[in-house]
């Protein structure tokens, strides 16, 4: 696969890149990002290669992200060729509760201020960025609706939502004749797989592309840190090492169940005489229903590597074992979806559906 096997994103004629350009390292703000000149040749390496699919959010980076997308979108005339997807949900102003949220007023103050710092008249893809688990679904979706008619937004996408709030609005707005959800944007890795209980099968069945974030999980798959032993505290230089005490869970990779997946991935990644970071990220880019995988770097030389990573078509007996050392616990009602419930539910006949 090539970053030029462009894909519509879920049942839209909107084409996209295998691999889209993460931009939550856009700007230093965090502590953990890039500065100007890294982010640019970053943006240049992607474009050049042929990507058209940039991810920002309006919190990424204190709003710089944005800024800088806007700004390198706008030197090199770009805006026609690139995709732009940037989020609503995160608190803007503190003690505010209308400046952040999914409520009509905050999605409207929210859009404003990206389009601002985007320098840019409308975004082709806009998320919610996570469930506000206050606002009615009919009010998002009246309001994304309205944004789509004003030629604000082009198309429209959920991030961290439950699987019952995104079959609840894509059901709404098929019903009603209203914009539907094309991407579902949400964690996704080797060490990270609860998502196929139920979004990727809802994404398949209702028409979203699943777009993955953290696919190294935050660079943990690519073998860089060390599992603690006697004696050491197991580090490594990047992100993880960075926020390891920021309480966030989202950042809290260093568990004993991932260091044995790493380990298994390690092993696969020798024998496929390729870096772990590109068999994991592989991995997740062959997974059912994944559109566009969402891919994050610091460095050109992570970058460069990210994107061979399309290339690698990982052996049956290797894809096996890392599916089944990050495997899922089997819990209710998930099990009587599998043997022996299978069996028991068709009479032993071979279950075969329209798909
Ligand atoms: N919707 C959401 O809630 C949400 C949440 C998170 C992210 N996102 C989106 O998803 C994008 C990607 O997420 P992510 O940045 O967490 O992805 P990721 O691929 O899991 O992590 C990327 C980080 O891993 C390290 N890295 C990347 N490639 C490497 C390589 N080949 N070798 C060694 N280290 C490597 C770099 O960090 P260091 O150099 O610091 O180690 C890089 O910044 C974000 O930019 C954002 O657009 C969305």
């Amino acid at each position: 696969m090539k970053l030029t096997d462009y894909t519509t994103l879920g049942r839209s004629g909107l084409r996209v890149s295998p691999l889209a350009l993460g931009t939550m390292t856009f700007g230093t703000d965090w502590g953990w990002g890039a500065d100007e000149a890294a982010c640019r040749d970053l943006f240049d390496y992607y474009v050049d290669a042929g990507g058209n699919f940039i991810d920002t959010a309006d919190g990424y980076t204190s709003g710089k992200s944005e800024e800088l997308v806007g700004k390198f979108v706008a030197e090199r005339k770009l805006r026609d060729r690139v995709v732009v997807a940037t989020k609503f949900s995160f608190n803007a102003e503190a003690g505010n509760p209308n400046a952040g949220g999914n409520g009509r007023k905050n999605i409207r103050r929210a859009l404003e201020g990206s389009l601002r710092r985007l320098g840019m008249d409308y975004v082709d893809v806009y998320y919610l960025h996570a469930w506000d688990q206050v606002t009615p679904v009919q009010e998002v979706l009246t309001t994304l609706n309205d944004l789509v008619r004003e030629g604000k937004v082009l198309h429209v996408g959920l991030s961290d939502v439950p699987a019952w709030y995104a079959a609840r609005y894509q059901t709404l707005a098929d019903e009603h004749l209203k914009e539907p959800i094309v991407a579902l944007q949400l964690e996704y890795s080797l060490v990270e797989r609860n998502i196929e209980r139920e979004h990727v099968p809802l994404a398949r069945e209702l028409g979203m592309s699943i777009v993955p974030w953290s696919p190294l999980a935050s660079g943990f798959l690519s073998g860089k840190y060390q599992r603690p032993t006697e004696g050491s505290t197991g580090v490594g230089e990047g992100r993880l090492q960075t926020l390891k005490d920021s309480g966030n869970p989202g950042f809290a990779k260093f568990s004993a169940r991932n260091w044995d997946i790493l380990d298994a991935l390690t092993a696969v990644a020798r024998e496929l005489g390729k870096p772990p970071a590109e068999v994991a990220l592989s991995w997740v880019v062959g997974r059912a229903g994944v559109g566009s995988t969402l891919i994050g770097a610091t460095k050109r030389a992570q970058l460069e590597s990210n994107v061979a990573a399309l290339s690698i078509d990982i052996p049956e007996e290797h894809r096996a074992r890392l599916d089944d050392a990050s495997k899922l616990d089997v819990v209710h009602p998930y099990m009587f979806f599998a043997e022996p419930f299978t069996s028991m539910l068709s009479g032993g006949t071979a279950l075969r559906g329209f798909r």
